[in-house]
């Protein structure tokens, strides 16, 4: 196991497939994207595979990957990467992800087209503070509900900015701490989120400023950096579908009130490393 895995991911990752909680579903663990899903009847399976795949292509959607070299951080079991060669029209992705068995699981989930054609997808592993990458190597980089477990956003600014051609481009979507919570009233946001949510508790989330990526974006050069809300396209579905299922624990459901709270929201980040002279 790599020395940087910290303990948390490395016990959330590891052993159980979490894709395949009741939670989760379809080989995707993220929280989804429900716009157009609706809320007004009880949600099934079905709808939350569709709601992750939605937020793969809320993301995908940004970055116009047609015959693009994509490179995914976080990439779980690698099914996000197979939608981007598949529907978005990528000429290859590789998906990079920290937790050797994840990477593990991504090969064996998508064997078929591995087989088929490797030329077009293949997984590895690393940190997105540390990609095993050359300069320059990828079009387009995306990531999918990872950044929250990113130890050092700058660190990743940095790669990414580094791994991307000039004339590349990025989306990262994610939860991060709004602009100004900490003026909204609640003092200590972090110790606030570490209270109402064991994933910030017990160190598996971090509690970034969104700031901080656009920051650290914005300091390595890439141009264009903007980050978009679409909390309310995540969360209140989420609570709706976590609310007719049984789970072992209660506290994925205080997303939505931390969200309403003003101390965590969704985004998707976006931006552009410059052409050189251009
Ligand atoms: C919530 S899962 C999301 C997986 C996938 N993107 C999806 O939406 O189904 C987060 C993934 O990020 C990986 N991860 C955590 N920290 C990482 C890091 N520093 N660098 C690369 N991957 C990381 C985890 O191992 C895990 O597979």
């Amino acid at each position: 196991m790599r020395d940087d895995v910290v303990p948390a991911v490395r016990a959330v990752y590891g052993e159980q497939d979490l894709s395949s909680a009741p939670a989760f579903g379809g080989g995707f663990i993220n929280f989804g994207h429900w716009e157009g899903i609706s809320l007004d009847r009880p949600l099934t399976a079905e709808d939350r595979v569709r709601s992750q795949r939605d937020l793969y292509r809320c993301v995908l959607g940004a970055l116009d990957g047609a015959d693009a070299r994509g490179v995914e951080v976080g990439c779980g079991l690698g099914v996000g990467a197979v939608l981007a060669v598949e529907e978005f029209g990528f000429a290859s992705v590789t998906g990079l992800d920290i937790h050797p068995e994840q990477v593990e699981r991504a090969r064996r989930a998508n064997a078929g087209l591995l087989a088929r054609a490797p030329e077009r997808l293949g997984f590895a592993c690393g940190a997105a503070e540390r990609m095993p990458f050359g300069d320059g190597e990828f079009d387009r980089l995306y990531s999918v509900e990872a950044a929250q477990h990113f130890r050092d956003l700058a660190a990743f600014g940095r790669e990414a900015a580094r791994v991307l051609r000039p004339g590349g481009r990025l989306a990262v979507t994610s939860f991060f701490v709004p602009d100004g919570a900490e003026d909204a009233g609640v003092a200590g946001v972090g110790a606030e989120l570490a209270a109402r949510l064991d994933s910030f508790a017990s160190g598996l989330d971090v509690a970034h400023p969104v700031t901080s990526l656009t920051g650290a974006l914005d300091a390595v050069g890439l141009s264009d950096v903007r980050a978009e809300s679409i909390g309310g396209h995540v969360w209140p579905g989420l609570d709706h579908f976590l609310s007719g299922i049984d789970q072992p624990v209660r506290w994925p459901r205080n997303f939505l009130p931390a969200y309403r709270d003003g101390l965590l929201d969704y985004y998707v980040v976006t931006a552009r490393r410059p052409v050189e002279g251009g």
